[in-house]
């Protein structure tokens, strides 16, 4: 019989087994996909300088948030909040959880497809002595083909819906022990290559000059937005996670390993793809194609361009999937608890399957929405592709991790929250004070002011 300590961590029973899935669901498209087509569209350096203060201010103590409510409820999403105040009054933060993580799998999914879709090409030789216009071409038909498209999208959420049936996370946790490096290394050698281009210093200038005067109140909530769901923070993923955390680990310190990983590849990606940008003479500002234009683009510069595009877009399948596990993981475990005292409870097949089919029709609308006859999904010029980007990351998660600092600052015991934060050494005890005083007012006050001064209100 195991104990139940045992059960709790029988899903990650070593530390670094934590660290890996937590840095895999940071560790995603949001870095290599999102992060330079929003930094792009945002002023460069402007933008990068933002959000460097964003992970310092909200990322690193959101993220020790979810994982305190996690490890001291033992719970998901669902009964975290609950468990944690002996009352329903903080449901809808449950619910607000789950409807986020679903309008993220409907967009997420689908460029998980493009990824897919793109070690195909690789592997066909598709890209071979293409020009730039020739990727842009590439990419369009790709969005034109709506049943294409659709299809890599299904493959994507079958993938993801058989770890989670099967339970083998941690097959996926050692495989991206070994790959997780070895993305980051294949990153490092693309950086090197594009600097070696012609005008990539103006890409360089680009990325890392900051002209104050670009920052204005819709920089600094793209910013914002971009620094929650790159680290995954403000959707109940980490919480989930810290449930399943092993009473001795130490919430400081992965939390601080999971933000310098997160913030190393989305940085990386900026060091490949403005450089890059500049020499193609693509727009930075070209939106969330960007990287599928000048990515390409890049290997046809690199020494056995073959076989590393290959092994990039694999590369890039493998770290999206790791976020994918962590987004449908949230929608399953809320599920299963949601139903467990309900007459036909749904157990975790059933919900794996309830969520695949939600998840589907989310799809469905995104990738329609994309195509010429989905003009009928599209809201001031943007389509429902674009919304569910920029409603979730720009409002919902900030909304919800609002909450849940507060939630944490207010509403939990502050005594068992000081020992869990500042255990361990001097200097975390000494960070471990400023926790508190963070949640409590700072950061909630800050989303607060960014919040209204993006949306125009203040
Ligand atoms: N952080 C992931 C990325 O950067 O790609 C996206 C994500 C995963 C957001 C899981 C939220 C989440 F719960």
């Amino acid at each position: 019989m195991k104990t139940e300590e045992e059960k709790q961590t029988s899903s990650f029973s070593s530390r670094i087994g934590l660290i890996m899935a937590a840095a895999g669901s940071a560790v995603g498209l949001g870095n290599i996909w999102k992060f330079p087509y929003i930094a792009g569209e945002n002023g460069g350096g402007a933008f990068l300088i933002i959000y460097l203060i964003c992970v310092l201010i909200f990322g690193l103590p959101l993220l020790m948030t979810e994982f305190l409510i996690g490890k001291q409820s033992g719970k998901s999403a669902f009964g975290a909040f609950r468990a944690l105040r002996n009352n329903s009054r903080w449901q809808w933060l449950s619910w607000s959880c789950m409807v986020t993580a679903v309008i993220i799998m409907g967009f997420y999914f689908v460029v998980t497809g493009w990824c897919f879709h793109y070690v195909v090409a690789a592997v066909a030789h598709s890209f071979k002595g293409l020009d730039t216009g020739s990727f842009t071409e590439h990419f369009n038909s790709l969005v034109s083909n709506g049943g294409g498209m659709f299809a890599y999208a299904v493959l994507a959420v079958l993938l993801t819906a058989v770890v989670l049936w099967f339970d083998v996370n941690k097959g996926i946790e050692r495989l991206s022990k070994i790959l997780m490096p070895l993305l980051l290394v294949m990153m490092m050698l693309m950086a090197g290559r594009v600097l070696m281009l012609p005008d990539s210093n103006i890409g360089m200038k680009f990325f890392f000059q900051a002209d104050f005067s670009k920052i204005t109140p819709e920089v600094v909530l793209a910013a914002m937005g971009q620094c929650f769901f790159s680290l995954s923070i403000g959707m109940g993923a980490i919480i989930t996670y810290g449930a399943y955390m092993p009473k001795r680990q130490n919430i400081m310190a992965t939390s601080l390993q999971v933000v310098v990983l997160d913030t190393l590849v989305a940085v990386l990606a900026g060091l490949i793809i403005f450089p890059a940008v500049f020499a193609f003479g693509v727009d930075p500002a070209e939106g969330p194609e960007l990287v599928f234009v000048v990515l390409p683009a890049v290997f046809e510069q690199m020494s056995f361009s073959w076989f590393s595009s290959i092994l990039f877009f694999g590369l890039l399948c493998v770290a999206a999937v790791t976020s994918t596990i962590s987004l449908m993981e949230v929608a399953v475990a809320f599920l299963t608890e949601a139903t467990a005292t309900r007459k036909h409870p749904l157990n975790r097949h059933k919900s794996v399957l309830v969520v695949s089919a939600i998840v589907l029709v989310m799809v469905a609308l995104n990738v329609l929405s994309l195509t010429d006859n989905g003009s009928w999904l599209c809201l001031h010029g943007d389509n429902f592709f674009d919304w569910s980007d920029t409603i979730s990351a720009n409002i919902l998660m900030p909304v919800n991790a609002f909450a849940m600092a507060l939630f944490v600052g207010w509403f939990m015991n502050k005594t068992e929250t000081r020992q869990e934060i500042g255990k361990k050494s001097n200097w975390q005890y000494r960070l471990g004070a400023v926790f508190l005083p963070l949640v409590r007012f700072l950061i909630p006050l800050a989303i607060l002011a960014i919040f209204l001064n993006g949306l125009g209100i203040l």
